[in-house]
């Protein structure tokens, strides 16, 4: 049995044991902590340098800060601009994260820090989570959010310094996030003219946003004053930065670094997880204590080594078992995040296992030794098909740089990953901001051309785009005030329309989370079984709905037996372990449900069901990712209609073994394999190799629904031009 943390709560005896000793203990506690904080706030090396921090604020629009990890930018520099009196008049320092985790453990720190309530002066703000409230004067947030921000208060004018932090990152959201506040600030700077102009650019029909604040009314946006900007990171190129920003002056912060001894395995391991699992067993037996941060690249990958390590725990001696694994990645839900933060029982080393989003931005105590396989999962998007998959690919210099690790003494490098980002994002958000001129805005760096063209084209295709390319159209204002990617956000639209709101819903939501569904190594025909009692034969769009209403009916049972939430929760995970479901992913996805359930009623939208009749669903899902469409070759592969690339179908998938003539799908999975791209492989071919063996290992693919009928002969040719027209007729055929 493993154990648990040590903030679950101690048993009612021992509590009421204790309760009047606690009382002046826990003051005392509570006194050291924050000595101890204090101390340690002034140990950090930028506090010798606040004087000068605030000065250079003070002076400069904008300024660019480069320090290095744990120096303490993230954590100190909201605080002394507060101290400085930069929140006068109500006004708020935001600060943007590109990671959800780092906003709410940095803001919590932070809380800490100010000795104050979390959500009072210093709060949070992520996508379906906000900590903040009308005395929140340090907000920090995910960069997303703050762009949603801008969509209801153009000029920011709630904020007087807003710090973009991790800016290296470089994320989509950052690149659209600091060419927008450019503008911003010029605007804001020049009160007059260039407000009303934005104002009138920016602010269009969102009068209904259920906010609690309202779009900038003229009046008020003359009051505000000049926007700071302070842009910040480890290890970022200061001169591209300060040129983009017209010369901005940027200083460096001289942080301490800690003494790291990097090793690295002698060749190439041809099975990176059978190697991260021995390296975990070599340091927990062999090594001093100190917890152990492994580098994954997901979380499928994630839990099978999660077992794996449990499985040879149990064959370890009695008094080496002390080992606790803990999971960390981006879909799993903050609060269980937040156990990779908590310190492991005494005599335990704790192991966890993360995506890149432990890579920076979050500072997790008590790591001393870290293993990093050098791989990474990463969002691609290509392009020339417009096709986005995920790939597996190896990280770049910077990544490996921040992990420190034990790496391939003859790794492989490729440049950062922003040349594989989905330009699909910029457009959308450039668009809902009102900024229609895509191919024109002030880009630091401009995603491709024909990027671009096809994201546009994507949002024309769903409809999200009048005839003059705004995004003006009603599905294109609905969307924009959904925080999903336009696919989803228009099947939720179409969904609401042809009464089947309520089963669209749960396919978002259960889309939004990793695997359902899993199947360990040793229960392999169990699970499948549990699987099938799940599977329509009509796709897993409908499988993963009849697992949410199982799981539902469950809760409900558990309900109307008047149990505690406890054990209502309790009940379910047992469900889930009885079906092979993945409770974690389950959970994550009931929460997002509400969210989004939340949003959609706000917009006005009432709930539907089409009961059981599947077919008008099955028709808005293909109206929806028609641009996802497959058809069945002769020799049983498919074809990616809108890329003419051979795909296979997943063999997770219950339509593996069905072969329907035309499908729909979700995602593509492309694996590539670092090693077999060999030890010698150079940076510059190995981009090469990778072109190649996109193509060649695009061979897993996820397929979901299918059409009843496969489209008329011929229109494959002109296929994205028509399709969605096509679909239109189709759907409203009453014999299709
Ligand atoms: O942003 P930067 O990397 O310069 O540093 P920071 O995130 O402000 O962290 C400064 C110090 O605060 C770290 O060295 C940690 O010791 C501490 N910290 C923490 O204890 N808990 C957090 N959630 C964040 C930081
Ligand atoms: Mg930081």
């Amino acid at each position: 049995m493993m154990p648990s943390f040590p903030n679950i709560s101690t048993s009612k005896n021992q509590q009421d044991g204790r309760k009047l000793a606690n009382g002046n203990c826990k003051n005392q506690q509570v006194l050291a902590r924050r000595q101890l904080i204090l101390q340690h706030r002034k140990s950090l090396p930028i506090a010798s340098v606040e004087r000068r921090l605030v000065e250079e604020v003070r002076k400069n629009d904008t300024l660019i800060i480069v320090g290095e990890t744990g120096s303490g930018k993230t954590t100190q520099l909201p605080q002394f601009l507060y101290n400085a009196g930069f929140c006068h008049d109500e006004k708020i320092i935001g600060v943007t994260q590109p990671r959800r985790v780092a906003a709410v453990t940095v803001a919590k720190r932070v809380a800490e820090e100010c000795n104050v309530e979390l959500g009072q002066k210093v709060g949070y703000s992520i996508r379906f989570e906000d900590a903040t409230s009308s005395s929140t004067r340090i907000k920090y947030m995910t960069d997303g959010l703050l762009l949603r921000e801008a969509l209801l208060d153009p000029l920011l004018s709630r904020y007087s310094i807003i710090i973009v932090d991790e800016a290296h990152e470089r994320t989509v959201h950052t690149d659209v996030l600091l060419g927008l506040l450019k503008k911003v600030q010029l605007a804001r700077s020049h009160p007059t003219t260039n407000q009303h102009n934005f104002i009138k650019a920016n602010a269009k029909g969102r009068e209904d946003e259920p906010r609690s604040f309202s779009p900038l009314k003229a009046s008020e946006s003359a009051k505000s004053t000049s926007l700071k900007l302070i842009i910040m990171s480890a290890s970022l190129d200061a001169r591209c930065f300060s040129e983009y920003f017209g010369g901005a002056k940027a200083v460096h912060v001289h942080g301490r670094q800690y003494p790291v001894e990097v090793l690295y395995t002698y060749q190439p391991e041809p099975d990176y997880l059978d190697a991260t699992l021995i390296t975990i067993f070599q340091i927990h037996l062999e090594e001093a204590s100190g917890d152990i941060l492994a580098f994954l690249t997901g979380q499928e990958e994630i839990e099978s080594v999660e077992r794996l390590v449990h499985e040879r725990i149990r064959q370890l001696p009695d008094g080496s078992q002390n080992l606790l694994t803990v999971p960390i990645y981006a879909s799993l839900p903050s609060e269980q995040q937040m156990n990779a933060f908590r310190p492991a029982p005494s005599g335990f080393r704790k192991v966890i296992l993360a995506t890149n989003i432990a890579e920076t931005s979050v500072t997790i105590p008590g790591i001393k030794y870290v293993i990093d396989p050098g791989l990474v999962k990463a969002r691609s998007y290509n392009p020339v098909t417009g096709m986005e998959s995920l790939i597996i690919i190896p990280t770049s210099k910077a990544q490996a740089l921040q992990r420190r690790t034990l790496f391939m003494s003859d790794a492989v490098v490729v440049p950062d990953g922003r040349d594989l980002e989905n330009a699909s994002g910029c457009t959308r958000r450039l668009k809902a901001l009102g900024i229609d001129d895509i191919i024109g805005f002030d880009f630091m760096e401009k995603p491709s051309r024909m990027a671009i063209v096809k994201s546009l084209e994507q949002l024309f295709l769903l409809g999200a785009l009048s005839d003059d390319y705004k995004l003006s159209s009603p599905v294109g204002q609905q969307m924009a005030r959904l925080p999903l990617d336009p696919m989803y956000s228009k099947a939720l639209i179409l969904a609401a329309e042809f009464k089947c709101l309520e089963e669209m819903l749960i396919v978002v939501a259960m889309l939004s989370v990793e695997s359902i569904f899993y199947f360990p190594r040793e229960k392999m025909e169990e699970a499948r079984a549990a699987r099938k009692s799940f599977s329509s034969p009509e796709g897993d769009h409908i499988t993963l709905v009849n697992v949410y209403r199982a799981s539902a009916e469950c809760l409900e049972k558990s309900k109307t037996t008047n149990c505690k939430e406890k054990t209502m929760e309790k009940k379910l995970n047992k469900w889930c372990r009885e079906n092979f479901i993945n409770y974690r992913s389950l959970r994550h996805a009931r929460d997002i449900h509400s969210q989004i359930e939340g949003h959609i009623q706000q917009m006005g939208f009432s709930p539907s069901s089409c009961g059981d009749d599947m077919l008008q669903f099955r028709r808005c899902l293909t109206a929806s990712f028609f641009l996802n469409a497959a058809m069945k070759q002769p020799d049983g592969s498919y074809r990616a209609l809108s890329s003419s690339q051979i795909v296979q179908v997943h063999p997770s998938s219950v339509l593996f073994r069905t072969k329907a003539d035309c499908i729909i799908f979700n995602e593509l999975l492309a694996v590539f394999s670092l090693l077999a791209a060999g030890p010698s492989t150079s940076g510059s071919s190995l981009l090469l190799s990778l072109a190649s063996f996109f193509r060649l290992h695009i061979l897993r693919c996820k397929a979901w629904s299918f059409f009843t009928r496969a489209p008329p002969q011929g229109c494959r040719i002109v296929w994205i031009l028509e399709c969605y027209g096509i679909l239109e007729t189709l759907a409203s055929d009453p014999n299709w």
